[in-house]
């Protein structure tokens, strides 16, 4: 678009600016009048209100906190009045003032610290479109968001990330930006706010898991795995989670979302050699296991977040026990393991059986293996009646992690392809399967998650 017809437009197109903080409001009405834009500027909200009744404006630019009538009460008086669009300078601070600003019926939103060609930008869409509906915040925006919990950024004191906030159902809003100081203060006051989560772009999402588990130091040393080693691994474990765990009907978003969480986090332990290790003896070991392995991984993450679980460390932490709650097999006979179940004797039984001990015992030689994902292994084949194995404990027993486990457990070994000559069933067979002959065993809440997970 070229400045000449900007410019055309923005002649005679009237602006009230209003904030309290004079050199902010002078610099703002400098930009705007360099584009031949017809400023006026209001000292707070009372005086504006005064200006506004004695003249008509095409779009007010107003701050939020200001003393006596504030930027939300404007907000309110301008839109029981009329229809000229109210534009909220906000940040990060202002989270609550933000959302209700938008249902107050705000037309947009700058977030401060703005640019200068931010401001323009802006301005143009409703110099160019005259009255801009409000949907459009959320047109302009990828709808693609992944929730952050406000915990997980204490640790954070500089934000890598562009966040933002929710205000409706599909409507997102800019808070903060990327590199803006994000303070123990803030964060606190967000808390207090009863604002507990927060949203940042999918593709910034898997950094985020990345830096809290290196935040929450799972892991204590790096090693010198080659970089080949790690990147064939991590090809093996994709196509295998893309070919074996996918299960039809799942919601597809949710799969992939789950999947290069579970692919951040493998690529962060592979730094752990004792952790490589484990993983690549389980990669090793047999296709079968380890597919099962990603799968019962994917979708113990999948149920979680479901279950609306969204620290990254929890996440982290059943993805992981997801994929090692089988270790145990590794050192098993293969051809027990690939035995169907109804064929194996006493004998047989007893020895797989074992792999949940044999798994706790493995896993706690390795010293950054959380204490939850040992739990996991242990008691993934416990059931909340209390008569599963190795130790018959209960629903008040069972780690809530391992619960969820157990589930996606049951479900994969109907789904994906688990033992050899024993084709996997449809996840509306098993879903029914699971109804009918474990719901007892099971908790609720987690079998209500998988089964939501396929009504999307
Ligand atoms: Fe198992």
């Amino acid at each position: 678009m070229s400045d000449v017809k900007n410019e055309s437009k923005s002649d005679g197109f009237k602006i009230l600016i209003v904030d309290d903080n004079e050199l902010f409001r002078k610099t703002l009405a400098g930009c705007l009048e360099k584009k031949k834009y017809l400023v006026s500027q209001a000292v707070d909200g009372s005086v504006a209100k005064e200006i506004i009744l004695l003249d008509k404006f095409d779009l007010i630019i107003s701050d939020i906190q200001m003393p006596h009538f504030s930027g939300l009460d404007l907000l309110q008086w301008v839109k029981e009045r009329q229809k000229t669009p109210v534009v909220l300078m906000t940040g990060f601070s202002q989270a609550l003032e933000t959302k209700k600003a938008h249902d107050l019926g705000a037309d947009d939103f700058l977030v401060k610290p703005f640019k200068d060609a931010e401001l323009q930008e802006i301005v143009l869409k409703f110099v160019n479109a005259g009255l801009q509906p409000k949907e459009k915040v959320a047109e302009d925006l990828d709808p693609q968001f992944c929730k952050v919990s406000v915990e997980n950024f204490i640790s954070e004191k500089e934000t890598e990330h562009t966040i933002y906030l929710r205000i409706s159902k599909s409507k997102f809003i800019k808070l903060a930006h990327k590199g803006g100081k994000l303070s123990d203060d803030r964060i606190k006051t967000y808390k207090d706010k009863g604002i507990l989560n927060v949203y940042v772009k999918k593709e910034d999402f898997a950094q985020i898991v990345a830096f809290n588990i290196q935040v929450a130091k799972v892991l204590d040393k790096s090693t010198s795995i080659s970089n080949e080693k790690k990147m064939s691994f991590m090809k093996h474990a994709s196509d295998l989670v893309l070919e074996h765990a996918f299960v039809t009907g799942v919601d597809n978003e949710a799969f992939q979302e789950s999947k290069s969480f579970i692919e951040t986090s493998m690529k962060v332990l592979t730094d752990d050699s004792e952790m490589f290790s484990l993983l690549n003896a389980l990669s090793t070991q047999a296709d079968f296991i380890y597919a099962h392995s990603l799968g019962v991984s994917t979708f113990s993450v999948m149920i979680a977040k479901q279950l609306g679980w969204t620290a990254p460390q929890t996440l982290f932490k059943i993805g992981l026990g997801g994929l090692l709650h089988d270790i145990g097999k590794k050192e098993l006979e293969k051809v027990t393991l690939e035995k169907p179940r109804a064929l194996l004797n006493q004998k047989e039984r007893t020895s797989i059986e074992s792999h949940t001990t044999r798994g706790k015992e493995i896993l706690e030689t390795v010293k950054s293996v959380p204490s939850e994902v040992i739990a996991i292994a242990y008691q993934h084949h416990e059931n909340i009646l209390g008569t599963g194995y190795p130790r018959g404990i209960g629903r008040n027993e069972i780690h809530p992690l391992a619960k969820v486990v157990q589930v996606a457990n049951i479900f994969c070994e109907y789904t994906v392809k688990h033992t050899p000559g024993i084709e996997p069933i449809s996840a509306a067979d098993a879903l029914a399967k699971m109804e009918a002959h474990k719901i007892d065993e099971m908790d609720k809440g987690a079998f209500k998650a998988l089964t939501q997970l396929f009504k999307k």
